[in-house]
């Protein structure tokens, strides 16, 4: 059965695909109302769920638009009814019939097809189907590998199906956001030169040049930056990218980035686009979100102080807070050993959390200990702030502190009430931007300040707080290899009030580099660049390289900086990341059509795979055998 699918009938984005094409149906099975009974329709699709009805077969099917209920009635068509007796969950069928108004009573207010069904007068099979390894029909839990292997499967599910359309809605909205403000979309190498961004290279051996490997782009940072020089001045790119790192909910082999980059522009510039391009993607896409307006913009050093990290939870207070001036003189030798060593205690207040059981404060101690932290000090505020006493005050070491510490710190963290003070105390570690801080205090209570927040769910799952963090340190000192090395890459400016400590400080030198932030997890990371040739260099010679080397791998970058490279600043947030917010998933791989396991597989496919001795001779490569 082929009909012409009657294009005023169909959602306006179908027309221009559909215009002359036969099509196995004349609807969507999701699409028909009230307004088609009467009307005989052809419709096609997936048996979702079939019930027997003592002679009446009803069967849901299901297309990409959702479901319709279709009746089989024994004297209406008795062959048809019979060859519905015999399908089963998955086939593919077409049906056509007359669309009738359900029986009163009958009618299901959950499917927005409840009010009609479709009275079949024909049925073909178009395909049958082996029994599913789960159900489609329903959102149970199943096994990730299961999934992955039948991904085509797991994919017909509606939270699946939602998702891809998401993710295409994501897109199509920031394109057309991006060409009315007149920027290009650009294509750039997949096979390309190593560009590092701090993770390891997927290569692909050249055969024409054997020994010598592409690599895949870990992002187009240099390509967009030439962009720049090339005059194209505002460009974009829905780009592929490709880093051999460790997996984690966040992280993918290969992923999408949308990498921007503007000419003539300053950070302010780039911000402003995102917080718009930020905000109108969630009122298009997820309008029954809230966000808050406008971004807040915390620098670095102050999202460190506050939260312990630089990509803090917004959406909750619980800010930090340091009594490591006061510590020190503490009758209490683990809060006067660490601010001896130069470390720091600092700490975070519970609201409410007097209420949480002694195990409840084990077991948030064995998880800061997990983070690196040596303990955890709890301090219940069981009175009145301003006026604590020994009864007011709950916690195992209540007899080392002072009462003037505990007021003190109450006062810091602004605690009422019912709260309990976490205080972890950490021997000294390298100063960074925060001289005095330890460097496991800080991320232990980030880590616990999202624990507690977790089970006391203090977080809103209708909010998407973005933040933009500014004003990064430019390097970082790598432990391993006793040298700087780029926080973000080698590309960002650093900020001109702080280039005298090139030569006598590099640790405090701040980059015009700036992350958005929404949730606690970094969405993207851009910067205001280096474009000029002597920058550059400079910087390349702070990290430790010398002329040749800089040459050698940075060489096309200097050359073109010395023909009139404008100034210029960009942006690349991850695609998977952000439609993963908007889809209120946790992990990005409910977003990728086909993800891959946490160890880098593709269990349907069964890449990576094993190659033949003959692709490996004509490629001049031999494996070594690791050993076990
Ligand atoms: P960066 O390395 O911070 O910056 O990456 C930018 C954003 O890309 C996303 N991302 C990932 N998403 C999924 N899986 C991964 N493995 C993965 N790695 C990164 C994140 C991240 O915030 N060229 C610079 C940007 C610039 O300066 O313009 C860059 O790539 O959302």
């Amino acid at each position: 059965m082929a009909a012409v699918l009657p294009l005023a009938r169909l959602p306006r984005t179908c027309q221009t695909r559909l215009t002359g094409s036969q099509m196995l149906k004349t609807h969507y099975c999701g699409d028909l109302r009230k307004e088609h009974v009467g009307q005989e329709v052809t419709v096609a699709g997936w048996v979702h769920r079939r019930r027997d009805h003592g002679g009446l077969i009803f069967i849901d099917l299901r297309d990409r638009r959702g479901l319709v209920q279709v009746v089989f009635h024994p004297d209406d068509a008795p062959e048809t009814h019979e060859i519905a007796g015999d399908v089963r969950s998955e086939f593919v069928l077409s049906v056509t019939g007359e669309v009738a108004a359900r029986k009163e009573g009958t009618e299901n207010s959950d499917m927005p097809t409840g009010e009609i069904e479709v009275r079949a007068r024909k049925l073909e099979v178009l395909n049958e189907a082996k029994t599913p390894p789960f159900p489609i029909n329903e959102e149970t839990e199943v096994e990730e590998l299961l999934r992955l292997r039948y991904r085509y499967l797991d994919l017909r599910r509606e939270r699946m199906q939602r998702n891809l359309r998401l993710r295409d809605k994501t897109t199509i909205f920031i394109r057309k956001f991006l060409h009315e403000r007149d920027f290009t979309e650009i294509e750039t190498p997949i096979l390309t030169n190593s560009t590092p961004e701090g993770a390891r290279d997927y290569l692909v051996p050249s055969r024409m040049q054997p020994g010598s490997f592409y690599a895949l782009p870990q992002s187009p940072q240099q390509y967009k930056q030439l962009l720049m020089v090339a005059g194209v001045e505002r460009y974009f790119q829905i780009a592929r990218c490709a880093r051999d790192e460790d997996l984690r909910a966040d992280r993918q082999p290969d992923f999408t980035q949308l990498d921007l980059e503007m000419s003539f522009a300053t950070e302010e510039d780039v911000l402003s686009l995102f917080e718009e391009l930020f905000s109108g993607l969630v009122e298009d896409v997820r309008p029954d979100l809230k966000y808050v307006s406008p971004f807040p913009r915390i620098t670095y050093e102050e999202s460190m102080r506050r939260f312990g990290t630089d990509k803090p939870d917004l959406r909750y207070g619980m800010e930090l807070f340091d009594i490591s001036d006061l510590a020190g003189s503490s009758e209490f030798g683990v809060f006067r050993n660490a601010v001896e060593s130069g470390g720091a205690v600092e700490g975070i207040c519970v609201p409410g959390g007097t209420e949480f059981s002694r195990k409840d404060i084990d077991s948030l101690t064995t998880f800061v200990q997990g983070l690196g932290a040596k303990g955890l000090v709890s301090i219940g505020i069981l009175g009145q702030p301003g006026s604590l006493d020994e009864e007011g005050i709950r916690s195992p070491v209540a007899k080392y502190l002072a009462l003037d510490l505990v007021e003190a710190a109450a006062k810091r963290s602004d605690a009422k009430q019912g709260d309990l003070l976490l205080l972890v105390a950490g021997e000294g570690g390298k100063p960074k931007l925060e001289p005095g801080s330890s460097s496991r205090v800080r991320p232990s209570l980030d880590g616990l300040r999202r624990e507690v927040a977790a089970r006391l769910k203090l977080a809103d799952p209708q909010m998407l707080h973005y933040a933009f963090i500014t004003e990064f340190p430019l390097v970082e000192w790598d432990e391993d290899e006793e040298r700087w090395d780029a926080l973000h890459h080698l590309f960002v400016a650093p900020m001109e009030e702080d280039l005298h400590y090139f030569e006598t400080d590099p640790g405090r030198i701040r980059s015009r580099a700036y992350d958005t932030i929404c949730n606690g997890e970094e969405l993207g990371s851009g910067s205001v660049r280096i474009y000029r040739r002597e920058m550059l260099e400079r910087v390349l010679h702070m990290l430790g390289m010398d002329d040749a080397e800089a040459q050698k791998r940075y060489g096309h970058m200097l050359e073109a900086f010395e023909y009139g490279a404008p100034p210029h600043a960009g942006f690349a947030p991850g695609i998977d990341r952000i439609v993963a917010q908007l889809a209120q998933e946790e992990d990005i791989r409910e977003v990728i059509a086909f993800p891959k396991t946490k160890s880098g597989a593709e269990p349907m496919t069964g890449a990576p795979f094993a190659v033949t001795e003959e692709q490996l001779r004509v490629l001049g490569i031999s494996v070594v055998k690791q050993p076990e």
